[in-house]
């Protein structure tokens, strides 16, 4: 009998419009429950709709550890993640009990390195100061010497991490007219060279953090680089570096960043991601002119999340019927 087949998609947000659409229309086969709601699932709810399904299509926001592993069941046999970042799923339980993991690579590729431009020139162009300006009728007469930034021409910029948007970083830079790019990461990758279309050079941390005008955090968030930005190592920053995180808060110690901005240790910082996300409006971190903050928008364009959305249904949909996932977690 045909619905003795069928098998159930707790997916745990509402989906981009095409995406959704088509989950509206019906996935062959499966039946999807879905949390609809305009927040992100509650942990108990996510426990009590995870009890007997087959898949699980999660975001970000979706811790997936044990205690949901054991609630949802030995059933269990594919959890695909809308993101590219997975360190919220606790990969070696799912190895351990057999259950595929899949993530959406590449299609985010370019709009958060996007992202990752807009902060460096804002932050380093001073926008939230020049913003708040206008708005509070403090824009006098032009000035000299008001406001005054930095830009990327012939400056050296540090990439830490050179996965894709690492390289996607890299290339955009090029097109401002930096001088050199340095780069930290698990090896070199002399091979990046072509992508990025020039000069690349592998540095040791701490040469890349003396070296830097601009630092760009573009790894993922693991046990090495959990914290790796901290007191310490901003105070081996240059003092007008230009700070910019578009990885996942984890990377950075805030408290570290706190004191380090509070002593005038950096030129200026921008951040699309922190701890917690939401990030509290009382967070001493926003009380400074030369911080910009961004909701976690790295990846935000319509065009990227439906196809991060399409992608994480396809990877649900192979895992469902048994197959190879088209983008496992580790490929
Ligand atoms: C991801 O997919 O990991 C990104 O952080 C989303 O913007």
């Amino acid at each position: 009998m045909a619905h003795l087949n069928r098998k159930t998609l707790l997916v745990t947000r509402t989906l981009p419009q095409a995406s959704q659409e088509r989950l509206d229309r019906g996935l062959d086969g499966v039946e999807v429950i879905q949390w609809k709601e305009d927040r992100a699932i509650p942990r108990s709810e996510f426990l009590k709709l995870a009890k007997g399904v087959d898949g699980i299509l999660c975001l970000l926001t979706d811790k997936i550890d044990s205690e949901l592993l054991d609630a949802a069941g030995p059933q269990l046999k594919v959890v695909s993640t809308m993101s590219v970042g997975f360190d919220h799923v606790s990969v070696k339980e799912l190895e351990s009990r057999k259950i595929l993991l899949g993530n959406t690579p590449g299609v985010l590729t370019d709009a958060t390195a996007d992202t990752t431009l807009l902060l460096v020139l804002s932050a380093g162009r001073r926008l939230r100061e020049g913003v708040d300006a206008v708005i509070q009728g403090k824009w006098g007469a032009w000035s000299p010497t008001w406001l005054l930034g930095t830009q990327l021409t012939e400056k050296t910029v540090g990439i830490v991490g050179l996965g894709r948007i690492g390289v996607a970083v890299a290339k955009r830079l090029r097109a401002f007219g930096v001088e050199k790019i340095l780069y930290q990461g698990t090896k070199p990758k002399p091979e990046a060279e072509a992508e990025v279309g020039g000069k690349i050079e592998f540095a040791e941390l701490d040469q890349l953090l003396k070296e830097s005008d601009v630092i760009c955090v573009c790894c993922a968030l693991n046990d090495k680089t959990q914290n790796m930005f901290n007191y310490e190592t901003f105070s081996k920053m240059k003092r007008d570096v230009v700070f910019v995180n578009t990885a996942r808060g984890g990377i950075v110690d805030q408290s570290g960043l706190i004191r380090a901005l509070k002593e005038g240790k950096l030129g200026s910082v921008g951040l699309d991601v922190t701890v917690p996300e939401p990030l509290p409006t009382d967070s001493e971190l926003l009380q400074f002119p030369n911080c910009i903050v961004l909701p976690h928008i790295g990846s935000g364009t319509m065009e990227t999340r439906t196809a991060m959305s399409e992608i994480a249904i396809e990877n649900a949909l192979s895992g469902l019927k048994g197959e190879a996932l088209p983008h496992p977690h580790n490929a």
